[in-house]
């Protein structure tokens, strides 16, 4: 059975595509993109939809998120994780090793891939740690994680804090081809804060966490990924100095790529205060100053920020009602991603669609590799997602399984109407079809 998506405009930033076409997909592959494909032979063999007036692209990746299995099931599980990707219009995930075992040897890697395969409705890809049990002290094997299929590596949640090891990782991670992802945190400096360091946390009476303990960490990676000549990928980028480092970094050459995620370019410290201790703006790194968030839209502009990713950090209700010191760090952001890139970058011009759009599928394919995802070329896989542009819609029904959300109830311009994954249609007109 063929399925074809028919005259939706097709935006496909990889191959410079953004024109009303048709799509023929067959086997999980695209094959054929034409305007007007006629459909031989007996109909029934084509399922054909049609998608006028809708963007069609290539399905959105999110490069960062937790599923939390194995471990904390309680939180969320691949199971529930993939679902509410699809209901975000994102046809693949990279889940972060900060599980419990955590993802630092092949058993967990296999049991992840495994897990996802049998259970999830949305391609998974697992991203391996950097040091055992997310210790900072010992590398773990990175020959044999790449083996077992990881992305890429990453002690995501903590930072390296000793330069040696990150220095090494760097050096292994290249033997392999693998970026490093890098949670940029100098904790000495973080330690003890809760939100962003500055007058709001001084009038709230809490203790702040410095962009500098973001940016130290920053400089010293870009200087260790120069010197190991390897990849270093930035993740969730929260602050003007780090992108002007990274900016700078680019200018030299050297391999680094970063990504950021939608609470850094919508949201600042404010919000904190807004929503008087609201937990659910709680999130690591906190949320910062109307000036990092300017710079956070001009890195994005400017293309120093490559990527966005949703740093989907699910935590329960109870671990969330708690007072604002003691609940754990982490906003819920898959099925907010693309409405909020659509609402608060595409309809204001800060990006065009085509920009926004390769921040979510052909560069977070090329920052890990991924050669048949993140496109729709004939022969790509068929992962693909409909949205209606102008649709207005509120936040109200969450999917996953934790809520921890300053999102609810917001009302974004930009609807996912349909998900395909491998030529599977997974969620349409607002319900998971699996
Ligand atoms: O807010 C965060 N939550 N930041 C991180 O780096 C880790 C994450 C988590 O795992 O909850
Ligand atoms: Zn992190």
């Amino acid at each position: 059975m063929k399925l074809l998506i028919a005259n939706g405009r097709v935006v496909d930033p990889a191959d410079k595509i953004d024109s009303v076409n048709d799509i023929l997909i067959e086997n999980g592959k695209v094959i054929r993109i034409a305007p007007r494909i006629r459909t031989s032979g007996k109909k029934s063999n084509v399922k054909i939809i049609n998608v006028r007036g809708k963007v069609v692209m290539p399905g959105a990746i999110d490069m960062h998120a937790h599923l939390r299995e194995p471990g904390y099931e309680e939180k969320e599980t691949i199971y529930s994780g993939t679902r509410a990707a699809a209901s975000g219009g994102i046809t693949s995930v990279c889940c972060m090793p900060n599980t419990r075992p955590v993802i630092d040897n092949q058993t967990t890697v296999e049991f992840v891939m495994l897990k996802a395969q049998k259970e999830g409705v949305v391609n998974v890809f697992p991203v391996g740690a950097i040091t055992k049990n997310l210790a900072g002290e010992e590398l773990t094997e990175i020959a044999e994680l790449k083996n077992a299929g990881v992305v890429a590596i990453s002690d995501d949640g903590n930072a390296v804090a000793n330069s040696r090891i990150m220095y090494l990782a760097l050096k292994y991670a290249k033997m392999f081809s693998l970026p490093v992802i890098s949670h940029c945190e100098d904790t000495n400096l973080s330690k003890g804060g809760v939100m962003n360091a500055g007058y709001t946390a001084t009038l709230l009476g809490l203790r702040g966490i410095p962009p500098e303990a973001e940016e130290i960490m920053v400089i010293r990676d870009i200087i260790l990924a120069h010197s190991a000549g390897a990849h270093l990928h930035v993740t969730h980028v929260s602050c003007c100095e780090s992108v002007r480092f990274i900016r700078e970094a680019k200018r030299k050459n050297i391999k680094v790529t970063c990504d950021t995620a939608p609470h850094y370019f919508t949201l600042t410290e404010e919000a904190v205060k807004t929503y008087v201790y609201n937990t659910n703006t709680k999130v690591n790194p906190p949320l910062r100053t109307i000036e990092d968030v300017k710079a956070i839209k001009e890195g994005l502009k400017d293309g120093t920020i490559d990527c966005i990713a949703s740093d989907h950090a699910p935590h329960t209700q109870e671990e969330k009602a708690r007072d604002y010191e003691s609940a754990p760090f982490g906003i819920i952001g898959l099925e907010t991603l693309l409405p909020l890139i659509f609402t608060e970058l595409v309809h204001t011009k800060v990006l065009s669609l085509q920009d926004a759009i390769a921040k979510v599928t052909i560069n977070p394919a090329t920052v890990l590799n991924l050669s048949n995802k993140g496109r729709l070329s004939v022969g790509a896989d068929a992962d693909i997602t409909v949205v209606d542009l102008e649709r207005e819609f509120i936040y109200e029904r969450v999917v996953s399984k934790s809520k921890n959300t300053p999102f609810l109830g917001r009302k974004f311009r930009g609807y996912v109407e349909m998900t395909i994954v491998g030529g599977k249609i997974v969620f349409r007109d607002g319900k998971l079809l699996l």
